[in-house]
């Protein structure tokens, strides 16, 4: 299929800039010391990939992106980074033969995962992220709860989410360093192998975790391509101009509907976006294309993008044709 013939709004995949990405990031981080997170891409024959280059531990989001990458057989060491107060679908994932691990950060956490069939745990830490994760001080003593209950505690996670996007660099780095010196305490407490955190924009400052949990770098967005990463945009979403207005500008048949706006507005490479609307984008060039072109939008946030989504498609390294259709099978919960 020409990617002229795909029906827009359509999300591609550049081999060329994927297959980037995999290689520098398996060179940072080799094997084990990647734990890839599918939220950014919610996608089984994408986390297929990231297991080919070696890293065969995934971080999830939610139950169903465990379940998924069990059902696909990705299921050897599944990190659940996210809290949940009902778990008994990750203990049937346990059942069927997987290896879930459930972040935990309070009282009623650590009950759910017994009692759901989850055996094994980490501490989730509040690094200074205003999200989940316990207090420091607090992670020794729910590791033994957790302990007391049967579970077996693997160590410890904290996500320094607040930091990844922050420039300039030396201010990532040595605020990077004050979280995860939080991070090091509570592994102190707590004990276990596990240490994992950070994300693409830490991938080379956060040297504290054993794991990283970087996700948005296979398929990257404007958002982290402002930053100093060698990553690559690899996903764009193919759309095709259906208005162009006298005034000068032009309308594409994608909008907010179809792409994640909460880093702000998406970009074309040599136009300017004006706005998007519910299934418009406006945007200005010079000279305007005409009725009927295809213009490539780069997302500025990658991962709820790819959740609107029901597949994306991977071209051939010439960008004419569809070489494979990914379903994002993923997504829901
Ligand atoms: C718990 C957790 N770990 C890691 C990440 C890193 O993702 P990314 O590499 O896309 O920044 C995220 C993203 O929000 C996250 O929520």
């Amino acid at each position: 299929v020409h990617v002229s013939e795909l029906q827009t709004p359509a999300l591609v995949v550049d081999p060329v800039a994927l297959d980037h990405n995999l290689a520098v990031m398996a060179a940072a981080r080799p094997g084990a010391r990647l734990r890839p997170h599918v939220k950014a891409h919610k996608t089984t024959a994408l986390a297929a990939r990231q297991a080919a280059a070696g890293h065969h531990g995934f971080t999830c989001a939610t139950i169903r992106e465990v379940e998924g990458m069990a059902a696909a057989g990705l299921g050897t060491d599944l990190l659940l980074a996210n809290e949940v107060v009902d778990a008994r679908r990750l203990g049937a994932v346990v059942a069927g033969g997987g290896r879930v691990t459930l972040a935990v950060d309070s009282d009623a956490t650590v009950a759910a995962a017994a009692a759901g069939g989850v055996r094994e745990v980490v501490i989730d830490v509040n690094v200074g992220l205003p999200r989940c994760g316990c207090d420091p001080a607090d992670t020794g003593r729910l590791a033994e709860r957790a302990r007391a209950l049967g579970l077996v505690v693997r160590g410890v996670m904290g996500y320094e989410g607040h930091l990844m996007l922050e420039q300039p660099r030396v201010d990532r780095r040595a605020n990077t360093e004050a979280c995860m010196a939080l991070l090091q305490q509570a592994h102190g407490q707590v004990g276990g192998e596990v240490v994992s955190g950070g994300g693409t924009g830490t991938y080379d400052i956060n040297t504290w975790v054993t794991e990283l949990q970087a996700g948005s770098y296979v398929l990257m967005d404007s958002a982290y391509g402002a930053l100093d990463l060698p990553f690559r945009q690899a996903l764009f979403l193919e759309a095709t101009v259906i208005s162009v207005g006298s005034g000068g500008w032009a309308v594409a048949d994608c909008g907010l509907k179809a792409l994640g706006m909460d880093h702000g507005n998406p970009s074309i490479d040599g136009a300017t976006v004006w706005f998007c609307s519910d299934e418009h984008i406006t945007f200005s060039c010079d000279p305007l294309p005409p009725v009927g072109a295809r213009v490539r939008i780069t997302p500025a946030h990658v991962d709820p993008t790819v959740a609107y989504h029901d597949r994306m498609h991977l071209l051939t390294a010439d960008g004419e044709h569809v070489a494979e259709t990914w379903a994002v099978d993923l997504r829901g919960w």
